[in-house]
């Protein structure tokens, strides 16, 4: 597919107004109106059809360097695209760790080479990810990949004169830290959620409080560093009162959601099925009821996949002994759709802001999450919100199959994706 002209024909903008085409040349949005035409366009029919801007995801694990066979920059970047994404912040947790700019040069370098999407590469907050002297956070951030966000993904920074410093290195440096917060000490030996599902079928409990404590002590910090922090994958109804609190007090404290604990609770453990382990692990419904009502008033910002790939023999095993993490790129949208929109928590134009301009600001990209308008960049979704289509694990662009949502039936689906005006899916096809 060449860099040449796009039409987008009688698609509703933000799924508001009246069918609307959009005329896309040299990267740029350049025309807006009905009946445009333009010689040798590639014309998508987009009637019924909602355009939005390009999703924005702050939390993805690919897994180049080290574990290719179960994701690639490659593999992840269809699958993003796939997922209606047009930028994606890659986690340092890879082997070796990000926490050098050689790696996360080579991410942002491998990310254009293939082309479907933009992966941010995310730095290691401290040396291979131990926890106890930071990484070069200033030679990462002034490298090619430009980082902007830094991370322990999968760790919690937990020493806390430690994250002091990173807090008050970072606002020199002008980038984000991500948190995951887990208080380490409290969740020696936990699986799953600390409750009542939990102790019956006899697996280790991770309590809220892990989360919660971390939560409020890296806002304390933050606050007295004049520093900004966010939270990954924010899971309890506690960390919504906390952020709550946080941002009432003008805390610069911003988080995310995933979409699986948008849907899915702790009643899933019954079967013991390995793909259903997650850190923070599945909560109850009062969290998950929280959590969308928290998405949905902006206490909770944005939504971040916290896409984790992980290979067929380190998933089906024993409960306890199946690594944590879900494929979530392809299925985001599906579940923000069917967990916000459907009960009317938000319309279109705040599956925008969660999905794709919020996460821009929070990082920092000029050329995402922008206004559909005319001399705008062209990073565009489309979102067919009337689309039944069933998830099947080998079906999706991720070398890895662990969906929890395997077999699900949902009713959206991302048809179109253009990244800088280049279709990266049409039809719902990866266009390489
Ligand atoms: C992530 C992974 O597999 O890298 N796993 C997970 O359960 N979420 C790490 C992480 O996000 O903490
Ligand atoms: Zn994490
Ligand atoms: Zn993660
Ligand atoms: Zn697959």
């Amino acid at each position: 597919m060449s860099g040449g002209e796009v039409i987008i024909r009688g698609a509703l903008l933000y799924g508001e107004g009246e069918p609307t085409d959009v005329l896309v040349r040299d990267g740029e949005i350049a025309e807006i109106g009905s009946g445009l035409t333009a010689g040798d366009a590639t014309v998508i029919d987009a009637a019924g059809q909602v355009l939005l801007p390009g999703f924005v995801d702050m939390h993805t694990h690919l897994r180049e360097p080290g574990r290719e066979d179960t994701e690639t920059i490659e593999s992840g970047s269809a699958a993003a695209a796939l997922g209606g994404y047009t930028a994606v912040f890659a986690m340092a947790n890879t082997s070796p760790v990000a926490d050098s700019v050689v790696i996360t040069d080579h991410v942002w370098r491998r990310g254009q080479e293939v082309g479907l999407v933009d992966v941010h590469p995310v730095g290691a907050v401290t040396v291979g990810l131990e926890g106890k002297q930071l990484a070069e956070m200033a030679t990462m951030a002034a490298g090619v990949g430009r980082v902007k966000m830094f991370s322990d993904d999968g760790h919690c920074v937990h020493d806390p004169l430690l994250m002091r410093r990173a807090l008050e290195y970072s606002s020199a440096l002008g980038v984000l830290i991500a948190q995951h917060a887990e208080e380490p000490r409290l969740t020696v030996g936990a699986v799953a959620h600390e409750g009542p599902t939990a102790a019956r079928l006899g697996l280790g409990g991770w309590p809220r409080s892990a989360e919660e404590s971390i939560v409020a002590r890296d806002a304390i910090l933050a606050r007295d560093a004049g520093a900004r922090v966010h939270i990954c994958h924010a899971s309890t109804a506690g960390t919504v009162e906390l952020l709550k609190w946080a941002k009432g007090q003008g805390i610069s404290i911003t988080a995310e959601v995933t979409p699986h604990h948008l849907l899915l609770d702790d009643s899933r453990l019954e079967t013991y099925d390995g793909v259903n382990r997650v850190n923070p692990p599945l909560r109850e419904r009062s969290d998950v009821e929280a959590l969308r009502k928290a998405l949905s008033d902006g206490t909770v910002d944005c939504v971040g996949t916290d896409h984790a790939p992980h290979a067929d023999q380190d998933k089906c095993c024993e409960f306890s002994q199946a690594r944590p993490g879900m494929l979530g790129l392809e299925t985001a949208l599906a579940i923000v759709a069917q967990t916000m929109v459907e009960p009317g928590l938000l319309d279109w134009r705040g599956v925008a802001k969660v999905m794709s301009e919020r996460p821009a600001e929070i990082v920092g990209l000029p050329d995402q999450g922008r206004p559909i308008a005319v001399g705008e960049p062209a990073n565009l979704t489309l979102v067919d919100p009337a689309r039944e289509w069933t998830v099947r694990g080998p079906e999706l662009a991720s070398v890895a199959n662990n969906t929890p949502f395997e077999a699900m039936t949902f009713g959206a689906k991302v048809t179109a994706t253009l990244l800088r005006g280049r279709p990266t899916v049409l039809g719902g096809q990866v266009q390489r």
